[in-house]
């Protein structure tokens, strides 16, 4: 069990910790969201004794960690850090990497050492990567590596902060099944991540960051779907919403692909609905609006709701009334319309952007 009470950490221009009070149970998966700066990792790094804090407490079951004489290599012991750089040694070869830490810590013999690192890589899926070398590894495999290492160690909790960053997204699914497993095996682990679904299916509890304290928590049902504060509303849509602003016709077209592919992914929407998805913005987006207007100003919004497994897609534009199911592209707008349900458009003159059409897509 964790107890922090009171915690705060300054640095020089900034004050990310103002006064944070938690208890980890033994067992709980807690994700940690919030938006960037405010002091998610630092919190981690606190807590694993990475920082020192300006004040307050932290508690390891009976031992205040915090207090003075506490070693920090026995909180190292106990506590095992994945970071999203992998930090892999180089000139190790993978076993070794995983093999290190318990030799130089736990003082294991190299023998003992070997076979728990063989037993950790078994684990994670890359028992036949044990003799090559760090960079003959593809991200996720490393990070893959860099779990095995973490959990060599056998630490009673694991903190992880955004594991699956730094990855190409090809390589995350990888890394977020070795981590839930971890999860559903009973390890006690805080993770900082911002993707809903997979904290949702990990965690049983979710600490949203803000003003310096832990602004809001509750099981990821009540952070997700029903947040008490007004901060943590907007984060949430913030994480649930893609949103997209076109305002020149050369835009990064490609991106604004990859950008609707990323988001499918990260929601777990199947691959009939993005590709339907992608469709939509083609000829809804693209063609009938962007490709139709001198200078374009479009804001666009994609959400998915997982209870529905349907799609709500907002487009608002400017320019004058332009209804595009009428005015549009005739074969554009039939292959809009065999792909969405509920077409819907709306003129209002007292806005920027005056032209709103809606549809659902399934
Ligand atoms: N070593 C440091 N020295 C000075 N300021 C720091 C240091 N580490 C972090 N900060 C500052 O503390 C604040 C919190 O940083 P932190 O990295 O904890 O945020 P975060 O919530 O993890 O953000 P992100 O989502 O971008 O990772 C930021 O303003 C950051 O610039
Ligand atoms: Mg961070």
């Amino acid at each position: 069990m964790i107890r922090i009470e009171n915690l705060r950490k300054e640095y020089p221009n900034v004050v990310p910790l103002k006064n944070v009070n938690a208890t980890i149970n033994d067992g709980d998966v807690i994700a940690v969201i919030g938006p960037s700066g405010t002091g998610k990792s630092t919190l981690i790094r606190c807590i694993n004794l990475l920082e020192k804090p300006t004040s307050g407490k932290v508690w390891l079951d009976e031992t205040e960690i915090t207090g003075p004489g506490c070693k920090i290599e026995e909180v190292h012991k106990k506590m095992g850090m994945v970071f999203q750089s992998f930090n892999l040694f180089g000139h190790m070869t993978v076993v070794e990497n995983v093999m290190a830490p318990t030799m130089d810590l736990l003082g294991k013999p190299a023998q003992e050492a070997y076979d728990n690192a063989m037993d950790r890589l078994r684990e994670v899926g890359l028992s036949d990567k044990a003799l090559s070398w760090p960079d003959e590894l593809s991200g996720g495999q490393k990070q893959r590596v860099a779990i095995a290492r973490t959990l060599a160690m056998n630490p009673d909790i694991i903190l992880l902060d955004e594991p699956t960053s730094a990855l190409d997204p090809t390589m995350v699914g990888e890394v977020k099944s070795v981590i839930k497993e971890l999860a559903e095996s009973g390890k006690t682990m805080m993770i900082v991540t911002h993707e809903m679904s997979f904290a949702k299916s990990i965690s049983n509890r979710v600490f949203y960051m803000d003003e310096g304290e832990i602004y809001e928590e509750g099981t990821p049902e009540e952070v997700f779907d029903n947040p008490k504060k007004e901060k943590t509303r907007r984060f949430v849509r913030r994480l649930k919403v893609l949103e997209i602003g076109i305002n020149r016709r050369d835009y990064d077209y490609l991106g604004t692909h990859r950008l609707i592919e990323d988001y499918a992914q990260k929601n777990q929407i199947s691959v009939a609905l993005t590709k339907k998805i992608h469709r939509a913005y083609e000829e809804a987006v693209h063609q009938s609006i962007v490709c139709a207007m001198e200078k374009p100003d479009v804001h666009l919004s994609i959400e998915y709701s997982q209870e529905k497994d349907e799609v709500e897609f907002v487009a608002d534009y400017s320019g004058e009334e332009m209804n595009i199911f009428i005015d549009g592209d005739s074969i554009s707008i039939s292959i809009l319309r065999s792909v969405v349900l509920g077409e819907k458009y709306i003129w209002d003159d007292t806005k920027e952007r005056g032209n709103r059409v809606e549809f659902c897509i399934k």
